[in-house]
């Protein structure tokens, strides 16, 4: 068994061999950013003080040369090869936040519900005892015995006493565990998933108006965040900007527009960006329209979900508006 020091605090956890630093930071409460827990993002990354550790295959882009030369290693990838390993992580008391991850917690499939032409949602209910998740965390599907890995899917709603679960799931033509989920798991099938990680977070306390940008299935964590911040009576304004292809992909409509009159502080809008809005309302990407929506974000909290591409840009429009 290897150690993991994390400094400031100076706590050890103990780290079985062959586990990356953040499945095992995780399994013992610890918030580290991530995303995509395949060394693409750059999210998780840390600084390691002192120790050796693998850092199997990651991408360039994530983790500069600059960045290696200085210590620093991506979490997700990495595996301790030294008896200790030190790391730069957290605050001086080093807090436990998170739920500890469950693995191999058996599911039924209730409910399979074609949402869009290449996103469905999923439902699931607990066949034991429920997960306990943050509003915004994703749980890890697939079947390994079958050959379709376990993939990060965002949980769509947020906590809700029976335990049950709902993703919106994008089939990906070259992937293996989307294709199976769309095809092959039926209502009614009893599936295992491993549950909840990451870090995409509302803050409870949070005091500010909050914008949420989403497209596709991005839309899953935003929903899990705006639901927990309306249920519990979040005063200030709330704006969520959904981008879309065309009408046919605005996925939950209905829904959003529910909580729009619901809700006299949320605002529900959405962009086409390959077709003309014939409700005469916004069209093209988010950096165009948005400027148009909220001028200043300097007093925003911000939320975006999305593919990376995606993601990349909208982090750009919103720094050049002030957030912070
Ligand atoms: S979570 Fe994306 S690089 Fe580690």
């Amino acid at each position: 068994m290897k150690k993991i020091i994390m400094q400031p605090s100076g706590k050890e956890i103990d780290c079985p061999s062959g586990e990356t630093v953040l499945s095992v930071l995780e399994k013992q409460g610890y918030a580290l950013p991530n995303n995509c827990r395949a060394g693409a993002c750059g999210e998780c990354k840390i600084k390691v003080l002192s120790g050796e550790f693998d850092q199997g295959f990651i991408m360039d882009m994530a983790l500069s040369q600059e960045d290696r030369d200085r210590g620093y290693g991506l979490m997700c990838m990495a595996k301790p090869t030294s008896d200790v390993l030190e790391i730069e992580f957290g605050t001086e008391d080093a807090q436990p936040k998170l739920f500890p991850p469950v693995e191999n917690s058996w599911h039924i499939v209730t409910d399979k519900i074609q949402r869009t032409e290449k996103i469905l949602e999923l439902r699931l209910s607990p066949l034991g005892q429920g997960i306990k998740f943050w509003p915004g965390q994703y749980a890890m599907i697939g079947d390994e015995s079958t050959g379709h890995p376990l993939r990060p899917y965002s949980i769509a709603n947020s906590p809700k006493p029976n335990g049950e679960l709902s993703f919106l799931i994008t089939k990906e033509r070259e992937g293996k565990t989307s294709p199976w989920i769309h095809e092959e798991v039926n209502i009614g099938d009893n599936i295992k998933i491993n549950a909840p990680y990451g870090t995409f977070l509302g803050d409870p306390s949070v005091d500010t108006p909050i914008l949420c940008l989403a497209s596709g299935s991005g839309l899953a964590p935003i929903l899990s965040l705006l639901n927990a911040y309306l249920s519990r009576g979040h005063k200030n304004p709330v704006t969520l900007l959904f981008s879309a292809k065309t009408k046919a992909d605005l996925l939950d409509f209905g829904k959003l527009k529910y909580l729009e009159s619901k809700y006299v502080n949320f605002k529900y809008k959405f962009t086409l960006t390959q077709e003309s809005n014939k409700e005469g309302g916004l069209e093209g990407r988010i950096e165009k329209v948005l400027p148009q929506l909220l001028s200043d974000l300097s007093n925003h909290s911000v939320y975006i979900a999305g593919g990376v591409s995606f993601v990349n840009s909208c982090k750009k429009i919103v720094d050049k508006l002030g957030a912070k």
